[in-house]
């Protein structure tokens, strides 16, 4: 496979140390470059985070000593270092709006963790294992763009990275109607550690500001199919959507309940997350979890502390599957937020994108 150097575009943050930890030793992408804000630029990488360092691992040595550079300023010297870059930020809308469509434009391709390019229509949002097809809309958003390289593609939001794709191949067999989910969700996706949110030790808050719109809407775009130049959204199925931030520090956990057009017995939907795979499997993708969909009988599994990380963070855990009395099921799944929620997705979608050549 031909190698290719990357920039991380946030890379002070919670998902940039993400981003750092995947890729300093990864075996298609070497990173050349390392961009934040103008707080950080000029330092290296080490004197940047050196007090906010929230990973468990240690910083990457051979990353350490990179100078960040300011991603907005510096945009020519960044884009001539790289092939394309990550980009997580924490920016006002229109700023990631511009600064996203400024590396495009730079043709340079842009795999975003953020929220604002979501929706923009020629824009493919993508968990590579369930919609991998949208990214045939880059060409579309091209010639939009004027460009011959640069595009924009995204990853969706960390809350609905366990229960879409447990629902999503339900949804092909039995045409999933409507569902109902709580989400419990780490304060990592808040970019915070305990040390640095202590109110979050001991409680809970029951408000995320619009992570409940985004678990909700955000579902309709995976589902939604290229027409032209745009992807149009479905209109089913439906979600509705609680998100709590709970005191953990990694892991997002989703109840959810669940009707189905057709309802399916236990076994069949058993049966369906045992033989899911998608084409980050069949292309064997660095990142790719062997095992995407992992079922836990035991009745106390899965656990946030315990499963979070399974499949170097890339895999989802689920359990508790029963029948319920207003809704046809119910049960309780997990995935990595900062991992196959963010930095992960994110890497395992730019291995998606080499392997189809959007990147060459
Ligand atoms: N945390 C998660 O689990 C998660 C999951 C999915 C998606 N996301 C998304 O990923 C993005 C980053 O989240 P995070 O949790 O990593 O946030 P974070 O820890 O607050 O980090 C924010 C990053 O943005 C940089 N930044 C701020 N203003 C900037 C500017 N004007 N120009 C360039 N860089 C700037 C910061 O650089 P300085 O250090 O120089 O300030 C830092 O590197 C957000 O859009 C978030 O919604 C997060």
């Amino acid at each position: 496979m031909k190698k290719y150097n990357v920039g991380i575009i946030g890379a002070t943050g919670m998902v940039g140390q993400r981003f750092a930890l995947l890729l300093a030793n990864h075996p298609w992408f070497t990173v050349t470059a390392l961009a934040a804000s103008a707080r950080s630029a000029g330092k290296t990488y080490k004197e940047a985070v050196e007090s906010r360092w929230a990973m468990t691992d240690p910083l990457p040595e051979n990353l350490a000593d990179l100078v960040i550079y300011d991603a907005t300023a510096d945009i020519e010297k960044i884009v001539s270092l790289v092939d394309f870059v990550f980009c997580a930020v924490d920016m006002k809308k229109p700023d990631i709006l511009a600064l996203e469509e400024n590396y495009a434009k730079h043709e340079c391709p842009v795999v975003s963790n953020n929220s604002a390019n979501r929706f923009t229509p020629d824009v493919p949002m993508v968990i590579p294992e369930l919609n991998p097809e949208h990214i045939n809309i880059i060409p579309a958003q091209r010639k939009r763009l004027g460009t011959k390289r640069g595009f924009i593609a995204v990853k969706s939001n960390c809350s609905l990275q366990s229960y879409v794709p447990a629902l999503f191949p339900l949804d092909k067999e039995f045409g999933l109607e409507k569902c109902l989910v709580c989400t419990y969700q780490a304060i990592s996706g808040a970019g915070k550690t305990f040390e640095r949110w202590p109110e979050m030790i001991d409680n809970v808050i029951p408000y995320i500001g619009g992570e409940e719109e985004k678990s909700e809407r955000e579902p309709l775009k995976i589902w939604g199919k290229i027409e032209g130049d745009r992807i149009a959204l479905a209109n089913a199925p439906e979600f509705t959507a609680q998100c709590l931030r709970v005191p953990v520090s990694d892991g997002h956990m989703a109840a959810v309940f669940a009707t189905f057009k057709n309802k399916p017995t236990k076994d069949q939907i058993l049966e369906i997350w045992k033989n899911f795979r998608g084409v980050p499997q069949e292309l064997n993708l660095p990142h790719a979890p062997k095992q995407f969909l992992n079922y836990f009988e035991e009745d106390n599994m899965p656990q946030t502390k315990l499963n979070r990380n399974l499949e170097g963070g890339m895999a989802v855990s689920i359990g508790r599957l029963r029948e319920d009395t207003q809704y046809d099921y119910k049960f309780v799944c997990l995935s990595h937020n900062t991992l196959r929620g963010a930095a992960g997705g994110g890497v395992l979608l730019a291995e998606l994108l080499c392997a189809k050549g959007y990147m060459d």
